[in-house]
């Protein structure tokens, strides 16, 4: 098979274990054009895609970026700071006046959940979801398993603890249905706090003692605690969750000998995690970073050339 069963990438809860595999296959082909003194392919020449961030980031903007580079697109990077936004413009026009000019492909950050697939109501371009509210972050987890699988050689069968907040990050989400779907055994661990209601959906196990969740476990990815949430006072203070739920040298004594360490950035250092894991021998924190290229390169390829159809 060579064709993904959607022409947007909107999540992964819904995506099947071919087109995950079909993805990170073909990541594996984009991997060594990244490496290569001239990081360039012809293969989008002639895509026009926009870069939708409403939301600040760095890894995911820039990675996309450079993706669509290495593939010879055309790019437009839109921010809301500087766009007409800022004069009340709302999504549905913003997004139908750059479709007038164009264009084929959208990757959208955004702060509401659902944002994505708002677009494909409106616009016939192909929709990224490159993170949207609490919602998925897919090709972040895409990514995370991209680099898992890539040094374990499977995803099946492999122990990954998912610790932070549950209850508001997309990366988490992202990560549970897709390590789900390739047959990963997922645990989860945060503060009661910060577990979602209806946690169990997920189907994983759940700790709120990290000591006991770590035990055993081939891989932790450790996210960030999202500081601005603590006003709502979900958590006492940065100290006492560094204390709980940090992951610290001394934790990693729990993990299997071949562990492996992940974030998907931006890292509190000192708070879910020491500089001492972040930077260890056995963290893959920048490889992550280094594999999202291919693995958006691939996204951007598999989906390219499909704009206007049926779904
Ligand atoms: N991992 C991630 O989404 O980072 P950015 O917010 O910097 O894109």
């Amino acid at each position: 098979m060579s064709r993904l069963s959607s022409r947007h990438l909107l999540g992964l809860e819904e995506t099947s274990q071919e087109d995950i595999q079909l993805i990170l296959n073909t990541a594996e082909t984009f991997r060594e054009v990244i490496d290569r003194t001239i990081k360039r392919v012809p293969t989008l020449r002639g895509i026009t895609v926009v870069n939708l961030f409403y939301e600040p980031s760095t890894r995911t903007r820039i990675s996309f970026e450079l993706a669509e580079k290495r593939l010879s697109a055309d790019i437009v990077n839109f921010s809301t700071s500087t766009s007409s936004v800022k004069k009340g413009e709302s999504l549905r026009d913003t997004v139908q006046n750059i479709e007038a000019m164009k264009i084929d492909m959208v990757v959208v950050r955004h702060g509401s959940a659902g944002a994505p697939y708002f677009l494909t109501q409106c616009m016939d371009a192909n929709i990224i979801n490159g993170g949207d509210g609490s919602h998925e972050h897919p090709t972040q987890a895409l990514l995370d398993m991209y680099t898992i699988r890539k040094k374990y050689k499977k995803l099946k069968g492999l122990r990954v603890v998912l610790v932070g907040d549950i209850k508001h990050s997309r990366v988490i989400r992202s990560n549970i249905w897709g390590l789900k779907t390739m047959g990963a055994s997922v645990a989860l661990c945060g503060p009661a706090t910060l577990l979602p209601y209806d946690v169990e959906k997920f189907g994983c196990d759940v700790y709120t003692d990290v000591d006991e969740a770590l035990d055993g476990a081939d891989v932790v990815n450790i996210m960030r605690i999202q500081l601005e949430r603590q006003q709502g006072g979900l958590f006492p203070s940065q100290r006492e969750y560094a204390n709980l739920f940090g992951i610290t040298k001394e934790r990693l004594k729990r993990l299997n000998r071949n562990y492996t360490i992940m974030h998907p950035g931006p890292m509190n250092r000192g708070v879910e995690i020491t500089s001492e894991v972040a930077d260890g021998k056995n963290s893959v924190i920048l490889d992550q970073v280094t594999n999202g290229q291919a693995v958006r390169m691939a996204v951007l390829y598999l989906l390219s050339g499909r704009k206007g159809e049926e779904e």
